[in-house]
């Protein structure tokens, strides 16, 4: 992996040479530090953290459904690290890309999930030196008493120092109504740690849209030091299917035919109804399948395959309450002649 300026590293192309690697230097281990000579090559493609870039990518398009203009940024991010680095091995010195994000998006549209995944890619970049994301609130910042905010933050961001410092639903930072608050402190804190340890810390603040909207409005400092705000969409009813399918296959189970209409139904209901919460909700709801079906094989009272405990009917969809309040449509359907 690359740890702060250890593994991962480019190997040499000099121009008009077949063999990519400087002489003598071992496949496996190029040496990173090793500056370039003005008229050297850079093959990214033989850039060992590119690698670990490629694999994080694959794996965000592969477990991830839907997201595209997301994961374009992702690329776009990686991209910018992957040259930054190719610039400093020839000696060209720059400043270093700033990395603090924002992530707005409804509920359960991924933007804790994403943030790990980024985590793993900075980290693979040599950007950071953990790829870990220490998560807090509000709670997790601000004082209860005078002198309580200051070091409850430090303490915050010295956990995430070497990471990712990820502050879900920031908006409840900033309470303008009260003068007195003590979440302007936390602000003014990040403030300066976002530029003194810049080498050290990438801060993603984490919210709905139109709050985050407002809390950068209210706080331009902070949001010019944001250099990439990515937006989580909600997922459209085919991309809900789809995860539902990942979530199920994950777990060793999966939808026979008719359960899979069944949850498409249900997912047409649930969308409308309040507290709708995007892939949580279909988490959750493929959950609760997994306790009826459990409840169903148990009262079968008869010997079990390995198809019976793999299998969702539909069933175990149709038990949810969401069809027990029908939508306008089937009420519409049920003609009276
Ligand atoms: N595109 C996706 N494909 C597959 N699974 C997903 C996708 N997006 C989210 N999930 C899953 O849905 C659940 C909720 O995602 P996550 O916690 O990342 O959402 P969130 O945007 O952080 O939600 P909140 O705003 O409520 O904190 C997780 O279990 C995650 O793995
Ligand atoms: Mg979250």
């Amino acid at each position: 992996m690359a740890a702060e300026g250890s593994a991962g590293g480019f190997r040499l192309a000099r121009p008009g040479v077949g063999d990519a690697r400087p002489s003598g230097a071992p496949p496996e281990a190029p040496d990173v530090e090793e500056p370039l000579a003005p008229d050297a090559r850079l093959d990214l493609s033989l850039d060992l953290a590119g690698h670990d870039v490629d694999r994080t990518l694959a794996a965000l398009d592969a477990d991830l459904i839907g997201l595209a203009k997301v994961k374009e940024r992702v690329r776009e991010i990686a991209a910018l690290l992957l040259i930054d680095r190719a610039r400093r091995r020839f000696g060209l010195e720059s400043s270093r890309p700033t990395m603090h994000m924002s992530f707005t998006g409804g509920p359960g549209t991924g933007k804790t999930t994403v943030a790990l995944r980024m985590a793993q890619m900075l980290h693979a970049l040599g950007y950071i030196r953990k790829p870990k994301v220490h998560t807090v609130t509000r709670d997790d910042l601000v004082g209860q008493f005078i002198g309580h905010t200051a070091p409850k933050t430090k303490e915050a961001i010295a956990k995430a120092a070497g990471g990712v410092l990820f502050i879900d639903e920031a908006y409840y930072l900033f309470r303008p109504e009260n003068e007195r608050d003590y979440g302007q402190e936390v602000i003014e804190i990040l403030l300066q740690e976002m530029e003194n340890e810049r080498a050290n810390l990438v801060v993603i603040f984490a919210g709905y849209p139109d709050r985050m909207d407002r809390f950068f409005s209210a706080n331009p400092g902070l949001s010019s030091r944001v250099a990439h705000h990515l937006e989580f969409a909600d997922y459209t009813h085919d991309e809900l299917m789809g995860i539902a399918e990942t979530m199920v296959t994950v777990e060793n189970f999966r939808f026979d035919p008719a359960a899979r209409t069944a949850f498409a139904e249900y997912l047409t209901a649930r969308m409308t109804r309040p507290r709708f919460s995007n892939a949580r909700s279909v988490r959750n709801a493929i959950d609760r399948c997994r306790l009826r079906q459990a409840k169903r094989l148990v009262e079968a009272g008869r010997p079990l395959s390995k198809a019976d405990l793999i299998t969702l009917c539909d069933r175990d969809v149709y038990g949810s309450s969401v069809f027990d309040e029908p939508a306008g449509e089937v009420v519409v359907a049920c003609r009276i002649e």
